[in-house]
């Protein structure tokens, strides 16, 4: 569309049709609802709400993957590895990330059975990392599917006494797809039964050609419960980091997605975010998947309360309406008024979506009983 109407153009911005009249007034220009806007005044307009426009459409401010926009050069810092942890069902990726963050976060689990994914960033050497822990469990592929695409470095766990497993392989496949690279710890390495040559051969099979081997992959040999090798696991990422030279603008609105959420009787909706770009901050309005809200509180990985977060921080929020899903995006907007009118017009979207998905099984339906 090289033209609009002051009408159309309020629709897509989704604010009232007045509020355009009076912005168009204050720049110079009367104006009425049917009036035919050329594209010089739609892009100042959409510029006053910080919407970009396109060459010909204008960018749909409804569609957060809009507000992942690419920064300049001159803008971008050095910003941490975000690592998930991922591998077939009791391979030990919780009892890795323990021993990595020291602590133990699999007594508390039910059955030591991850069901979520955690999220949590140590320091090493000076340098931060952000590790995502993913379950094993054949019931969790698209949590397995959402990690690898938030990921930068994809570790996959092998238990040297069990081998390659169908988990152990969706994953690769889940990295592959992701274009994330891999390094293998290959666990349990104290155990009697103990074959690591058995899982390069295995991995060989499936493309990761240990470097000893002459392929690429690099494979470190680990003990996650005795605590061996997780010093030169760490050293491994902090050098595929500095490789690939991971950054981001910290001087921007936020942008990242949802790790998970859920609905907290005290607190109500609660979400740990990974914030992929920008900074996140207590107060600012925020649309999180078909919800919105003020960022209440901010918690870190350690339970501590935070003002801000940076990139590749996981986080959990407060001050949501709603309960927004695993692997949603968010984005903070300029006001809250935006963060509204994107939130309402996603639930809206949502409904819809819902409604005619509802009616089209029906009429399958109807059609197969025929
Ligand atoms: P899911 O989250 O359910 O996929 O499992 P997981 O991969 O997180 O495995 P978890 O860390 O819960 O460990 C499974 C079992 O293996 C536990 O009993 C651990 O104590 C044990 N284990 C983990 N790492 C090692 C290791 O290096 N050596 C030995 N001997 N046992 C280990
Ligand atoms: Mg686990």
């Amino acid at each position: 569309t090289e033209s609009l109407t002051v009408g159309e153009l309020a629709k897509k911005l989704h604010r009232e049709p007045s509020e355009i009249i009076k912005k168009l007034f204050m720049l110079g220009v009367m104006a009425t609802i049917n009036q035919e806007l050329d594209k010089d005044s739609i892009e100042l307009i959409a510029g006053e709400y910080g919407v970009d426009v396109e060459e010909e459409v204008l960018v749909d401010v409804t569609d957060l993957e809009a507000y992942f926009t690419e920064d300049e050069e001159t803008n971008l810092e050095e910003r941490p590895s975000v690592v998930t942890i991922m591998g077939h069902v009791d391979h030990g990726k919780t009892t890795l990330l323990d021993s990595i963050r020291h602590t133990k976060v699999t007594a508390g689990e039910a059955g030591g059975i991850t069901q979520h994914i955690g999220a949590y960033q140590v320091e090493d050497k000076g340098k931060k990392i952000t590790f995502l822990d993913t379950p094993g469990h054949a019931a969790f592929t698209t949590m397995r599917a959402r990690g690898a695409k938030i990921t930068d470095i994809t570790i996959l766990v092998v238990a040297a006494d069990d081998g390659v497993m169908p988990q152990t392989i969706e994953a690769i496949n889940h990295a592959k797809a992701a274009e994330v690279p891999i390094i293998v710890a290959v666990n349990k390495m104290d155990k009697e039964a103990a074959n690591p040559d058995r899982v390069m051969q295995e991995l060989t099979e499936h493309g990761l050609v240990p470097e000893a081997w002459g392929g690429d992959t690099i494979f470190v040999p680990i003990s996650a419960i005795k605590g061996d090798g997780i010093d030169e696991l760490l050293e491994m990422i902090l050098l595929v980091g500095e490789v690939e030279e991971y950054k981001a603008n910290p001087n921007r609105n936020a942008v990242g997605t949802v790790i998970e959420a859920q609905l907290d009787k005290g607190r109500g909706s609660v979400a740990t975010l990974l914030v992929q770009n920008g900074t996140l901050k207590v107060g600012d309005p925020i649309v999180v998947g078909n919800t919105f809200g003020r960022v209440r509180a901010m918690v870190n990985d350690l339970g501590r309360r935070v003002k801000t977060a940076g990139p590749s921080t996981p986080v959990e929020i407060t001050g949501l309406n709603d309960v927004p899903q695993a692997g949603d995006r968010f984005a903070v907007l300029e006001d809250e008024k935006s963060a509204r009118q994107v939130g309402e017009a996603r639930a809206q979207l949502a409904l819809q979506a819902q409604r005619s998905e509802k009616s089209r099984v029906s009429l399958d339906n109807l059609f197969e009983h025929m």
